[in-house]
Order: C-alpha cells, then structure tokens, then sequence
C-alpha cells in the first residue's frame, strides 16, 4: 500500500517532494484539490467534509497512511478524523498532520518562546498553533497573523507581487519581537526567500516541508504495524481535482520540472 499526501492546492507538492527525496523507496499518491483550493477562508464544516472526501479518495487509491499537508486542513479537521471517522470506518489506516511536527520544532528552536505564525485565516481562527505551542511551552508567546493573500499569488504565479504584502504581514510580528517564524502554510516555503530578507537573519524559520519527513521516518520505526503494509517500489502519482490552463506553468515554475499530473474527480 502506498502514502498519500493530501494539499489542498498545489503547495503541498513542498511536502511530497521532501518526503520523495527523503524516503524515495516508498509508493507515493499526491492529491491536490485545485478545484476547490483556498481552503483557508471557509467554514470549519466544509474544510471537514472537503478533507474527509480527500482522505477517503486516498484510500480508494489504496493508501494506508495520509500525511495532511495543508495546515488549514490539519487545524480543522484532523483531530476529528482521527477520532470520529477512522475509528468507525478505516480502524487500519492512519492519518497525520503537519501542524504538531511544526509546533514541537517551533518549541524546539525558539530560545525566547516568543513565536510568530504565518497562517490562514481559517488556521490562525482556530488557535491550534498557539494551543500546541502552549501545551509544550506554557510559557510561550504566541503571535499569530492571517495572510490570506498569499495562497492566491503562489497559485497563480504572481510571487513578484509578494514583497509589498509580506511586509505588512510580517512587520506586526517582528514589532512583537519574535525569534522564531512558523510557515504555518503549505504555499508559504515558496516565499521564504522574500520573508527571509524581510525577518533578518536573527529570526528562525520552521517549515513543514523540512520536518516532515523525518518526523515520518521516526514514526514508521515506532510504527512498524504500519511501515510493515507499505509497499516500496518508489512510484509516484500526482492527482488534481482540475487541471486549469495554468496549472502546468505554475508546477514546473515551482518545482523546475514538469509535474505529471492526472485528473480525478472526487465523488
Ligand atoms: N494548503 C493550505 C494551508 O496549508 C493553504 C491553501 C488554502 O487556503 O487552501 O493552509
């Protein structure tokens, strides 16, 4: 059985790839709902129903772990995924998130426990960042900020137009005098050159993409009733809920190589 990685665009493609580069043995499935992407500015219920479908189309491609890639996705519906639907229709499988890997290495790397997060609007309304930050530094401070024109220009190609906008995002961050910066969005890692020159070099950067995939390979040692039902034959499927006229120049300008994308509808 193969790992499915759920995004609700393509932005979690970052993901895949770390996770394809860092353990290329295993049999990937990436889904993308580019039909429905943003996620971030919708109500709780939709983000729910939209990513149980995700997930359960992931199964049907007989995936036995998903990774939810999209913050938004992992604030909203993860926690009830895992204890309301799997228990009751897939007890076997298994679905992780990208929001607790990043927190426990914001915690990790901030010396002052003065933490920022990048976020969509739906992700920073659900306080989940700040509940698990506080959960392993009590202490911590955590200062959230909504970006919701961001996801936008990474899906469209338009990062020239990012500077201006991160600036406004960014300054109350660092006026709350931050060390440590979450990219609390899949789409955000193709910006951190742009955010980066913006924060300075004192302020740490913690990106899921980064984290991910080891964060996956200690779960599989601690995990073997699972590693053990993954198959490895290091294929790879890129799925889409809408190929648009754009999405190939976006991909290959994101990724430096053309995507091979197949389209599916999710019933
Ligand atoms: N993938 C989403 C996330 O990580 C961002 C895109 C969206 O709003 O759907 O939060």
């Amino acid at each position: 059985m193969k790992i499915g990685v759920f995004d609700s665009g393509l932005g979690g493609l970052i993901v895949a790839h770390g996770l394809v580069r860092s353990l290329p043995e295993y049999d990937y499935v990436y889904l993308g709902d580019t039909a429905r992407v943003p996620y971030g500015n919708r109500g709780q219920e939709t983000i729910y129903a939209f990513t149980r479908e995700a997930v359960e189309q992931l199964f049907a491609l007989d995936c036995a772990l998903v990774i939810i890639a999209c913050n938004t996705a992992s604030a909203e519906a993860l926690r009830r995924i895992q204890q309301e639907y799997l228990p009751q229709y897939f007890p076997d499988r298994r679905v992780l998130g990208v929001l607790i890997p990043a927190a426990e290495e914001a915690v990790r790397v901030s010396r002052t426990k003065r933490i920022g997060v990048l976020a969509t609007t739906g992700t920073v309304a659900s306080l989940a960042y700040e509940r698990e930050i506080k959960k392993l530094a009590p202490e911590a401070t955590v200062r959230q900020q909504a970006a919701p024109l961001l996801v936008p220009l990474v899906e469209n190609n338009a990062l020239k137009y990012a500077p201006p906008i991160l600036h406004d995002y960014l300054t109350p961050l660092l006026a709350a005098d931050i060390d440590t910066l979450v990219l609390g969005c899949t789409h955000y890692p193709y910006l951190s050159t742009e955010i980066r020159s913006i924060v300075g070099d004192s302020v740490a950067i913690v990106s899921a993409d980064e984290i991910v995939p080891a964060k996956l390979r200690d779960y599989l040692v601690r995990h073997p009733e699972i590693a053990s039902r993954l198959s490895k034959n290091a294929t790879r499927r890129y799925v889409l809920t809408d190929i648009a006229p754009s999405t190939e120049s976006v991909a290959t300008a994101l990724f430096g190589e053309p995507v091979p994308f197949e389209p599916i509808i999710i019933a």
